[in-house]
């Protein structure tokens, strides 16, 4: 059986006696490996399709780990949950190849859980805390040594470059029927090279991005809620914190579904957004640079905006990358980004005034 003969490449505390698939991932298949000693661990193999170099990718995972957790180990705190831990082979690899195959084996993390849907604004702000902290243990990373594993991946010009070329080929013969989308991008191409022009001139730093921030991929305490650790580290890559606070916002703080077709049930909640912001800024406001903390509100439009146009782009050219599962699944999807970008545009002032009050 193929799960022995992975495990089998691994020093466990005890046999296995027990692999079972695990979580409500989307990206990796997860399961969750018991041992007669009950220790646990987490199996996961990574998905070849979305990440092709995995080898980069596992080298990213545990520089970034193991930096997080010397750090918290030398202020003297508890590092065992601080960051997710590889279990290294017998060959003392990151990761386990098989003939078409890539695994990984992290320890399991304790006491620990993540949430499909958030339950309190609480939980929120512990969210933003955890997103924070991820930062706060990195803001003096090595860069350089993180490899960059899906370029451009936050690149918002090239992003657009790439709609114009979809949407002037046209070749589904749908652009008719999108004006308005088409036009709403049109309108905003002036902001969303805000970021990368930033990151480009230097005003603000390349730091550690985890390019992922959704709440499931967030650990809270099982019994308090508190912030743990961030996890599913595949997309870490130098950016800019811009990307995940927008994208936390994106997807955390809006009150519908990212496909929803009643657009008026698409806002952005402006109590998570200032919860997630507090736990954020409570962890990074005293590193963060000026220009970072003043683009706060814009990266949540340029994001969102990027997304929706991600969205579209993939409409016009025949639903190619996002799975659909209805007739203009992604056209739905793009108009909740741009519902989303409007709703954050309306109440910019509030917004800005909550990060002031908050720093
Ligand atoms: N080290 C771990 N300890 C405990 N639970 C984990 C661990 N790693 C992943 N999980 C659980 O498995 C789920 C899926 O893992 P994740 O790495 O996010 O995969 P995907 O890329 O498919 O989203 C997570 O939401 C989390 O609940
Ligand atoms: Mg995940």
């Amino acid at each position: 059986m193929q799960m022995h003969k992975i495990l089998s490449n691994y020093i466990l505390d005890g046999e296995a006696i027990s692999v079972n698939e695990y979580g409500n991932g989307h990206i990796n298949k997860t399961f969750l490996v018991t041992t007669s000693n009950n220790a646990k661990y987490i199996l996961q193999q990574i998905n070849g399709n979305v990440f092709k170099n995995p080898e980069d990718v596992m080298r990213n995972i545990e520089l970034v780990t193991d930096y997080i957790r010397t750090k918290v180990a030398l202020s003297n705190q508890d590092s065992s949950r601080a960051a997710l831990e590889i279990v290294p082979t017998i060959n003392f690899s990151n990761y386990f190849k098989t003939k078409d195959s890539y695994w990984r084996c992290y320890k399991f993390i304790n006491g620990a859980k993540t949430y499909e849907q958030i339950e309190n604004p609480r939980q929120f702000y512990q969210v933003g805390k955890a997103v924070g902290r991820f930062q706060r243990h990195l803001k003096d990373f090595p860069i350089e040594k993180l490899a960059i594993t899906i370029p451009d991946f936050h690149n918002t010009p090239v992003r657009f470059q790439k709609f114009l070329e979809v949407a002037s080929e046209d070749r589904y013969n749908r652009g008719l029927g999108v004006f308005n989308e088409v036009k709403f991008i049109w309108d905003r191409r002036h902001i969303m090279g805000i970021i990368m022009e930033l990151l480009e001139s230097g005003e603000i730093p390349y730091r550690v991005t985890h390019n992922d921030t959704k709440l499931n991929n967030v650990m809270l305490d099982e019994e308090t809620d508190e912030a743990i650790c961030v996890i599913d580290l595949d997309t870490v890559m130098p950016g800019s914190v811009l990307f995940d606070f927008g994208d936390a916002i994106r997807v955390g703080a809006s009150t519908a579904a990212e496909d929803e077709q009643d657009l008026s049930k698409v806002k952005l909640d402006i109590e998570l957004f200032t919860e997630f912001s507090r736990g954020f800024l409570e962890e990074t406001k005293d590193f963060l640079v000026p220009k970072e903390i003043e683009n706060l509100v814009n990266s949540t439009i340029i994001i969102t905006l990027e997304c929706g146009m991600r969205f579209l782009t993939d409409y016009l050219d025949g639903d190619k990358y996002f799975r659909i599962h209805r007739e203009n699944h992604n056209l739905d999807r793009a108009r909740t980004q741009f519902k989303l970008v409007s709703e954050i545009e309306k109440h910019k002032d509030l917004l800005e005034q909550i990060i002031k009050s908050l720093l």
